[in-house]
């Protein structure tokens, strides 16, 4: 296509004002999915369709709770992976939850949640171990390589060995850690 063709009126609109049109539809729509991928990951949004799950009080209760260090984590920062592309991924197979929170009978009690919490806790770690536990990572950076001196010498000791095999042998973060927030069932 020539420059001429560009400029010159299409039917109505010059090519060169459509195109920029486009372009800020492209960069407005940008921002808005951004936006909303970042409004769907916070704990108020979990809580929308969890309103009624002990969920949120568990981690405060937690030693992710902020006790300790006043660091409060947040629900994605553990479930919803950090690298952007896989972010993407999950988040759109999680979107599929809203289909569940309409149909599934009495979805937000906490009935449903103890009766279900070990088939819905297998599904959260049965993702995380995908991912080799990377949300755990996140923060406990380096646990293999390096740790804090404060660190008891049994999780030293565990630690190292771990990060000494390869898998499918080495353990990921949740296979030892089990209910590190909410309470595991293991019946
Ligand atoms: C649209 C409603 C809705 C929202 C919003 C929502 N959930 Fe859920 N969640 C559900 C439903 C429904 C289930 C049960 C899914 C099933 O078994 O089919 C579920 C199950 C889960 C599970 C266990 C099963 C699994 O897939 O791992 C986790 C973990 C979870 N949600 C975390 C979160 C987090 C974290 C957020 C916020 C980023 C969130 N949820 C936001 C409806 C929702
Ligand atoms: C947003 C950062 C963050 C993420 C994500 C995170 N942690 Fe932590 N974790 C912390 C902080 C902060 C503490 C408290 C440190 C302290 O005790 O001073 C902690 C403490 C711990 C402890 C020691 C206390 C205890 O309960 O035994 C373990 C074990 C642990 N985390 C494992 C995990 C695992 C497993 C995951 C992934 C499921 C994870 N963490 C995800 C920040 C994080
Ligand atoms: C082979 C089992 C095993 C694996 C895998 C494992 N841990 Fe541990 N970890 C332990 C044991 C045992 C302890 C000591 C008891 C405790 O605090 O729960 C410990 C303690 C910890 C602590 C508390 C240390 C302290 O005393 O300050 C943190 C934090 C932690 N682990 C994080 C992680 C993270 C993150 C991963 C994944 C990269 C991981 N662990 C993988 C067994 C394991
Ligand atoms: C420190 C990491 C961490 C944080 C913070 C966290 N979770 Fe979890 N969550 C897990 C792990 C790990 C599992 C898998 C079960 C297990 O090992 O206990 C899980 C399991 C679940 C389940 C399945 C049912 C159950 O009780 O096991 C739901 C639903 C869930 N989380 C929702 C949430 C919501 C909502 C928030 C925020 C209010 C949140 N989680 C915060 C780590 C976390």
């Amino acid at each position: 296509m020539s420059w001429r063709k560009i400029t010159k009126p299409s039917s109505q609109y010059s090519v060169l004002l459509l195109l920029v049109v486009g372009i800020i539809v492209g960069v407005v729509g940008y921002f808005t999915v951004q936006q909303t991928l970042h409004i769907t990951s916070s704990d108020a949004f979990c809580m929308t369709c969890h309103s009624n799950h002990s969920l949120k009080e568990e981690v405060l209760a937690s030693s992710h709770g902020g006790s300790k260090s006043g660091v409060v984590v947040e629900c994605q920062q553990c479930h919803l992976p950090q690298e952007p592309l896989n972010y993407l991924i999950k988040k759109i197979i999680v979107s599929k939850d809203v289909i569940g929170f309409l149909t599934i009978e009495n979805f937000n009690t906490q009935a449903w949640l103890e009766e279900n919490r070990k088939a819905q806790a297998d599904i959260a770690r049965d993702y995380l171990r995908s991912i080799d536990s990377s949300t755990c990572q996140n923060c406990h950076k380096r646990i293999y390589e390096d740790q804090p001196e404060a660190m008891n010498n049994m999780a030293v000791r565990m630690h190292h060995k771990n990060s000494k095999k390869v898998p499918p042998e080495r353990q990921t973060c949740i296979d030892c850690h089990k209910g590190i927030v909410h309470p595991y069932p293991e019946t």
